[in-house]
């Protein structure tokens, strides 16, 4: 299986994860297609000029579709893992989504897990099916 690393920074949002992670709809799908309960949040990555470049290929690879409720956006999944931790990252295809920005989803909270901190560098290896 292929792999891509990307490298960033943690950094806080606004808690929008945490609403978005807590819609029925998201978790039901987050756990039967990537198969974990996931944490109520999501974790945000700054990614480096360099990954962001590698985050664009993934527009043309295979993701885990996350099929929207009414009203809402399409979102893709990737598996990955943080530091060796099972996690997914969540692309929201929403207009206007900074680009240098990756939101990642797991089963526990990953900044207690792997004691990151608001600018903890960090490495993110994203499997890709083929
Ligand atoms: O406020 P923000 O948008 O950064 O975060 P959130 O999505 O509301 O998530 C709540 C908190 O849990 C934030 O500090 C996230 O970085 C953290 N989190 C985590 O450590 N591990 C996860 N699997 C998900 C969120």
């Amino acid at each position: 299986m292929k792999t891509l690393l990307l490298e960033g920074e943690v950094f806080s949002g606004k808690g929008e994860g945490t609403e978005f992670i807590k819609l029925p709809w998201v978790r039901k799908q987050i756990k039967e297609k990537l198969g974990f309960t996931p944490y109520l949040g999501t974790l945000n990555i700054r990614l480096t000029e360099r990954s962001v470049i590698l985050k664009n290929l993934l527009k043309n690879a295979q993701g885990i579709e996350i099929t929207p409720a009414e009203g809402f956006h399409r979102g893709v999944c990737f598996k990955a893992y943080l530091m060796g931790l099972e996690c997914a990252v969540v692309i929201p295809e929403v207009q206007d989504y900074p680009e240098n920005t990756l939101e990642v989803v797991a089963p526990t909270k990953l900044r207690e897990h792997l004691k990151l901190k608001d600018g903890s560098i960090i490495e993110i290896k994203v499997l890709l099916k083929k």
